[in-house]
């Protein structure tokens, strides 16, 4: 029987084996373990791939977003908007800065964070907005970008799962004060460990973060900021130096994938899309269909040799971490709607038309 596992890793890993081994080897030549010229070097090409002026390296997505939390140096009392249907590495980075998220249902057309509904959630409190391009999908940012103006609101990008994806032509992670990735080792531009980053244009923030990822320490032994320690390792910036040269290469095999997709299952009714608009260039990290019969076909497909996984299970807003929010179940119909009900087909380089023929095939003989 065929199998179709979820996420092989081997692709990039095969290809790429040989300069992954050079570059390890002048790495225990060079002896710079922790931000040293590897690091420097991707912060620079991570800057200008992203269309902003600074990069900082920092140790995941979530660092990354708690991070550019205390960079903006908001009030204990500062809401912060964030999606009710994300990862919830992005409400808790709100929490843990100790300031509160509330929390907008998702679009039921794009899955991202509904831009109608952000107006009627500010108040006087409103600080920022955290607009998540999930699944590799860009927000409507016409109307955020507008909104976050409009509020006077400090906007941050979380960008972990669009790296590569583009807005009318610009670079997600460039439209906010402060944007936050993840190089997580299943992310479009994956590391072989934790790893992520943050961009910016604003210089005073960026000479900020350079400190709060070091212990707020310019030299170990002043301590201008209450800082941590999240520095991006040199050993993964090496591996992430080689890697993002073949990211768009990558990302157009994610778009041809995503366009069999499409193709093959918008004709099945019983089937959801994710809709990708017309000004949008997806990164197409994770490709969900929504269907009312999630488990049992799940099961048939796994059952044909098809691997599929979950985004997100069950509202993160609905666990105990969460509960002293007092959001309840029915808060977000569309977000549990899209929780309850979907499903992540495979979706990587190297994935081929004829596996994709296949497992939408498969679908389609499961509802007949
Ligand atoms: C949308 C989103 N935000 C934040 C994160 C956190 O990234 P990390 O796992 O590197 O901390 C992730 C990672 O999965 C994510 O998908």
């Amino acid at each position: 029987m065929r199998e179709i596992k979820y996420i092989p890793f081997e692709y990039g890993d095969h290809i790429l084996k040989v300069k992954f081994l050079k570059a390890f080897e002048q790495f225990l030549e060079r002896k710079q373990y922790i931000l040293g010229e590897e690091t420097s070097k991707f912060e620079s090409s991570w800057a200008k791939y992203c269309q902003t002026n600074y990069c900082i390296g920092v140790g995941n997505g979530y660092d990354a977003l708690f991070l550019s939390l205390k960079a903006l140096n908001l009030n204990k009392s500062a809401e912060v908007i964030v999606p009710a249907h994300t990862f919830a590495a992005t409400t808790l980075a709100v929490l843990n800065a100790g300031l509160t998220p509330v929390l907008i249902d998702a679009d039921d057309k794009t899955f991202n964070i509904d831009a109608t509904r952000i107006e009627e959630k500010i108040t006087e409190n409103t600080n920022a907005l955290i607009a998540v391009h999930l699944y590799g999908n860009p927000c409507e940012m016409n109307r955020i970008i507008h909104m976050c103006k409009k509020y006077d609101l400090f906007l941050i990008e979380d960008n972990a799962q669009a790296q590569g994806a583009k807005y009318k032509g610009q670079s997600t992670g460039s439209f906010g004060h402060i944007s936050a990735t993840s190089f997580y080792p299943i992310k479009n531009l994956g590391a072989f460990g934790d790893a992520g980053a943050i961009n910016t244009n604003d210089e005073q923030i960026y000479k900020k973060l350079k400190l709060l990822r070091s212990y707020g320490s310019p030299d170990k032994h002043a301590f201008e900021y209450q800082g941590v320690n999240s520095r991006l390792d040199d050993l993964q910036s090496t591996f992430l130096n080689i890697k993002l040269e073949y990211l768009d290469e990558w990302n157009l095999m994610r778009s041809e994938i995503a366009h069999w997709y499409f193709e093959d299952l918008s004709e099945l009714e019983e089937v959801q899309l994710c809709q990708q608009p017309e000004e949008i260039l997806s990164a197409n990290h994770i490709f969900p269909i929504l269907v009312k019969e999630r488990d049992p076909l799940r099961a048939f497909l796994l059952s044909k040799g098809i691997q599929t996984l979950r985004h997100y299970p069950q509202p993160y807003y609905l666990e105990q971490a969460f509960s002293k929010l007092g959001y309840k179940s029915g808060d977000f119909p569309v977000t549990e709607k899209i929780c309850s009900n979907e499903i992540s087909l495979p979706i990587f380089p190297g994935l081929r038309k004829e596996d994709v023929k296949y497992i939408c095939q498969t679908i389609s003989d499961f509802y007949r």
